[in-house]
């Protein structure tokens, strides 16, 4: 797809380096990958996470009126996380009112239940429960019930994706609370659902009140009191299990590491499904469940989503790797995907192929984190698992010499997180080793043509 031959020629300085030359010496630093891992594993198990540690999601309640019986308020939930976004079927607020409140109207969102309002006789309010639970509208909402930054389907990008589209807000009439801030009382037990769980909410606190910039952005208006409440992600409370692996490969070895084995659990190893099943042509086998749950792929490491990482060239002054996402479940297209990865060599990223990618500088100093995510109406969304359900990159890097080697698996990610969640990584031993001298030249291109076709068939199936 790539003009590879020119860019190659370019590249080498004309100098032509078959896949199993070294073109570059290994001298270079010892990588200590051991090490690394090692710090892997202290992660700390906080709702804290090394790649976006000031990552949160705010949720901002302005009082902009009193009412005879209560307030109305504007709500906006800012997603400040930099690669973990609300996918379909999205959002869904709670909280417990502090008195006996009621929700009149809402515009932008609506309650999922109305609950118990036998105690009015006139005005029905839109919801009476205790603890509501509020859920976006979808884009086809009538004209009149919409708010700016509405009607997404409860669909939220990531910051560090798109930060304009980061953003939801709808409006609330509240009855039966306070008239004004002397009387009034804070919601309490915030709770976000994204749409899974995994998010934990602090306590509602009052903040100065925001300035409001009204739409044709000409007037400036000031919310009468304003609360922000802060929820923050933890993988341990979405999951127990990862939902992604990572497996690799490359061109100086025909050994390929696979997925470490029930890297995500083999909880529905006995509802997963062939790949070339009769089961998939039977209708509705492709709708998805309320409750989320995958109709998985049968695979070794029983994950809904694979990263494969090549290391696919090596040229003089740059190196190349191929990244290939696989989806093995029959009954989830992940819209508006992201992948981050951690390598050191990410300060130096020259060219990426075919998707977005934008260096992430979580501890400003270190430049080692990138995002990838697909081009809109082209590969940002990864379909179903079956024939369509993987998207792939390629990504030229230059080399920092001083660094650079194909030792000790330093060609491989430290960190790969697919939607915001950590992907489990082969154990270091199990990494494609670098053959010895001897054996490097000695390797003939018949075993490279079978290990390719070898991948091929593994990357279709396994
Ligand atoms: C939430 O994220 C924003 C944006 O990154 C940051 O300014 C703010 O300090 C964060 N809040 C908390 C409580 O971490
Ligand atoms: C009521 O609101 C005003 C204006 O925001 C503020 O100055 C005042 O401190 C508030 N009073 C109480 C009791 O919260
Ligand atoms: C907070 O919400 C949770 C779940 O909705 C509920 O189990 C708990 O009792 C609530 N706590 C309070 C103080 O309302
Ligand atoms: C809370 O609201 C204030 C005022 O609108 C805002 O400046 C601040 O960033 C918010 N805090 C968080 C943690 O989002
Ligand atoms: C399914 O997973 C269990 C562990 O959860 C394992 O003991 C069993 O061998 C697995 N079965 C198959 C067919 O892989
Ligand atoms: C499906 O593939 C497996 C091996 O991958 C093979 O053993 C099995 O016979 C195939 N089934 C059908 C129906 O083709
Ligand atoms: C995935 O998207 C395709 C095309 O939009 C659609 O036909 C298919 O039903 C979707 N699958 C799922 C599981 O939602
Ligand atoms: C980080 O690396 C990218 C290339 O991967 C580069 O474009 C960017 O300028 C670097 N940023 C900083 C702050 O060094
Ligand atoms: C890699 O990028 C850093 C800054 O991000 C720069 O200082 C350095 O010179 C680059 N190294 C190479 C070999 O291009």
């Amino acid at each position: 797809m790539f003009p590879e031959h020119s860019i190659r020629k370019i590249l080498n300085g004309g100098k032509g380096c078959t896949y199993l030359q070294q073109c570059h010496s290994f001298a270079g630093l010892k990588f200590m990958l051991l090490a690394i891992l090692c710090c892997m594993a202290l992660s700390p198990a906080a709702a804290y996470d090394a790649l976006d540690p000031n990552g949160n999601v705010s949720i901002r309640w302005d009082i902009m009126s009193w009412t005879i019986d209560g307030y109305v308020a504007a709500v906006t939930i800012n997603n400040f996380q930099l690669f973990r976004h609300f996918m379909s079927p999205g959002w869904s607020l709670g909280w417990s009112w502090a008195k006996k409140e009621i929700i009149w109207t809402m515009l932008g969102a609506q309650a999922t239940e109305q609950g118990d309002c036998s105690k009015f006789k006139i005005n029905i309010p839109h919801s009476c429960k205790r603890n509501p639970m509020v859920v976006d509208l979808l884009p086809d909402a009538p004209f009149n019930q919409q708010f700016s930054n509405c009607c997404k389907g409860g669909v939220l990008a990531s910051w560090g994706q798109d930060p304009s589209a980061a953003v939801a807000a709808f409006q609330i009439t509240v009855g039966l609370s306070g008239t004004s801030n002397k009387t009034l009382k804070l919601p309490k037990n915030f709770t976000l659902l994204g749409p899974g769980p995994g998010y934990t909410c602090g306590p509602a606190k009052f903040v100065p009140s925001s300035h409001l910039l009204s739409p044709d952005g000409r007037r400036k208006a000031q919310a009468l009191r304003t609360w922000n409440v802060t929820c923050t992600y933890s993988k341990f409370l979405a999951s127990k299990n990862p939902s992604c692996c990572v497996s690799f490969s490359s061109f100086y070895s025909s050994k390929i590491t696979p997925c470490p084995p029930c890297a995500c659990g083999c909880q529905s190893n006995n509802t997963c499904i062939m790949g070339n099943s009769t089961l998939l042509e039977k209708p509705g086998i492709h709708t998805p469940k309320k409750d989320f749950t995958p109709l998985l792929q049968c695979t070794k490491h029983m994950c809904s989503v694979r990263v494969h990482w090549h290391l696919k060239l090596n040229y003089e002054a740059y190196w190349r790797a191929k990244i290939s996402i696989t989806n093995f479940d029959f009954r989830r297209n992940y819209s508006q995907w992201t992948l981050v990865v951690q390598h050191p060599n990410l300060n130096n990223v020259t060219q990426v192929f075919s998707f977005n990618y934008k260096s992430l500088l979580p501890y400003q100093s270190i430049n080692d984190t990138g995002m990838f995510y697909g081009m809109k109406f082209f590969n940002d969304y990864l379909m179903e698992a079956g024939p369509y359900g993987n998207v792939q990159t390629e990504m030229l890097m230059q080399k920092d010499k001083s660094a650079f080697t194909l030792r000790q698996g330093w060609g491989f990610p430290r960190r790969v997180y697919f939607n915001g969640d950590e992907c489990m990584l082969p154990p270091p031993d199990e990494y494609p080793f670098l053959p010895n001298s001897a054996q490097l030249y000695s390797f003939g291109i018949p075993k490279v043509t079978a290990s390719t076709l070898l991948m091929v068939w593994w990357w279709m199936w396994w």
